[in-house]
This record gives structure tokens, C-alpha cells and sequence, in this order.
């Protein structure tokens, strides 16, 4: 009952015990997959994530499991009135075991990210934001001490593809990349990487060109994943 209690709390107690009794089994690894495309089978950010996620598959060395969320079909609730108040509830319980936030401790979970999105409003749609408000979570992805806060995610890494309508790079006014980078901190994720395509609606004309460039770099992220 004891060691039940304790698993649950540390999902990596069994596996570190078993490790230091040295019969542990190896562990596959569990890729998440973050789709905020909205676009469906038009998106060209979805096409780049299909170039990578296709490479991925084919080099991996060993089985993996993947699991893959379709932000747009999964009716995300935003955080206010009777559902934000039931989340401030549970947490001054310290009950964080809730199937509603099943979504954060996937995420805290896993051993990489993959988060596929276009540019909207300088930024990401807003899907992915409700995403992120629903698993930002205070004692499951990220903790607080007196010094500040400390990330809780086991993810290595988050690679993060996304098209954009204009140019932004690394100028001010490009808040996506930049955005998910710094979660990427606060979650205590060491890496990150963003694979991206520019001048969709700008330069029409170079579509094939930029696009192609950016779903070979894409291919190449994917040949090299598992290295
Ligand atoms: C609602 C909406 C907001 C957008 N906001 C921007 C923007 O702020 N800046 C920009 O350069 N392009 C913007 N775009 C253009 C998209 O970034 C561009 O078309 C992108 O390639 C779309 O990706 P998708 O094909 O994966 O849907 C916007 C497009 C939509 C539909």
C-alpha cells in the first residue's frame, strides 16, 4: 500500500529501484504530439510536421510509442468561471490526481515534444494557448520554491514547426517560437528547436521554393532524431 502510494506520486520510482537492483526492463519512448493546425490536410505546418514525423518513424532505431492530439477537434474549455474555480479548488486541496488533468501529466510524461502550429496573430492559435493554460500546472509540469520556479517535465526536448504568412525571424514581433521556447524553460525542458517556413501569403510565388527548403530541413531533423 505503502510503495503503491509512492509509485503513483513519482512515476519513475519503480523504474529507478529497479535500476538499482539492475533487472530493470528499458523503458520505450513516448513521443508526444501536439497538433494546433487547424487547417487539416490544407495546412502546410501539418505538411512539415508529416515530412518529419515520417523520417522519424522510418529511422528509429527501436519501437517507440506516439501519441498524437488534434487540438482543433478536442473542444479545449478555456480557464474561467465554474471550470477555472474548480481547478484553484483542487490544487489548495493538493489533489492533483483529477482526470482533468490528465493532459498535464501526459505532458510531464514524456520523454519528447513535437508541437506543430501556424502563426496567428504573431503568435500561435488559440487552441494552443487553451493547451497550454490546461496543463500548466503547479505541481505537476513546473514547481515553485522560495527561490522561484523549477521545471517537472521529463521531456529532453520540444521541436516546434510551424509556417508563418510573412517574414519574422527572430525579430521582436514573432511571439510563437519565442513563446513556446520560454515555456520550454519554466517546464524544465533542457532543448528546443523550431523548424519553420516564412513568406507563405507574402511571396506566393517562392511558396515551393521556402516550403521545400524548410520540409527537407524538416526531413533531416527527422533522420537525425534518434542519434
Ligand atoms: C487567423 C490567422 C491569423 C494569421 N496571422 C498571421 C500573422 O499575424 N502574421 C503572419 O505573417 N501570418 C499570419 N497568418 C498567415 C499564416 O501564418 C500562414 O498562412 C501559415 O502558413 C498558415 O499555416 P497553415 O497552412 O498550417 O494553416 C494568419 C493566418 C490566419 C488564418
Amino acid at each position: 500500500m505503502e510503495e503503491r502510494a509512492v509509485v503513483e506520486k513519482y512515476p519513475d520510482f519503480r523504474y529507478n529501484q529497479e535500476k538499482e537492483r539492475g533487472f530493470y526492463m528499458k523503458r520505450t519512448k513516448n513521443i508526444l504530439v501536439v497538433n494546433g493546425c487547424i487547417r487539416g490536410f490544407e495546412s502546410r505546418t501539418w505538411r512539415l510536421a508529416e515530412a518529419f514525423l515520417n523520417a522519424m518513424n522510418e529511422s528509429a532505431p527501436e519501437p517507440f510509442s506516439c501519441t498524437r492530439l488534434d487540438l482543433a477537434q478536442m473542444e479545449l474549455k478555456p480557464l474561467t468561471g465554474a471550470f477555472f474555480e474548480e481547478r484553484q479548488r483542487f490544487l489548495e486541496e493538493n489533489n492533483r490526481s483529477h482526470p482533468r488533468f490528465d493532459l498535464a501529466r501526459q505532458f510531464a510524461q514524456a520523454d519528447r515534444i513535437v508541437v506543430a502550429a501556424p502563426f496567428w496573430d504573431l503568435s500561435i492559435p488559440a487552441v494552443v494557448k487553451l493547451y497550454i493554460e490546461n496543463i500548466s500546472l503547479d505541481g505537476i509540469t513546473f514547481g515553485c520554491r522560495e527561490d522561484g520556479m523549477y521545471g517537472m517535465c521529463r521531456a529532453e526536448d520540444m521541436l516546434f514547426l510551424t509556417t508563418r504568412g510573412g517574414f519574422y525571424t527572430d525579430g521582436p514581433m514573432e511571439q510563437g517560437a519565442r513563446y513556446l521556447e520560454a515555456l520550454c524553460r519554466m517546464f524544465g525542458i533542457p532543448s528546443f528547436r523550431c523548424i519553420y517556413a516564412e513568406g507563405m501569403d507574402f511571396c506566393p510565388e517562392r511558396e515551393e521554393e521556402l516550403m521545400g527548403r524548410a520540409t527537407e530541413e524538416a526531413r533531416e531533423a527527422g533522420r537525425l532524431y534518434w542519434k
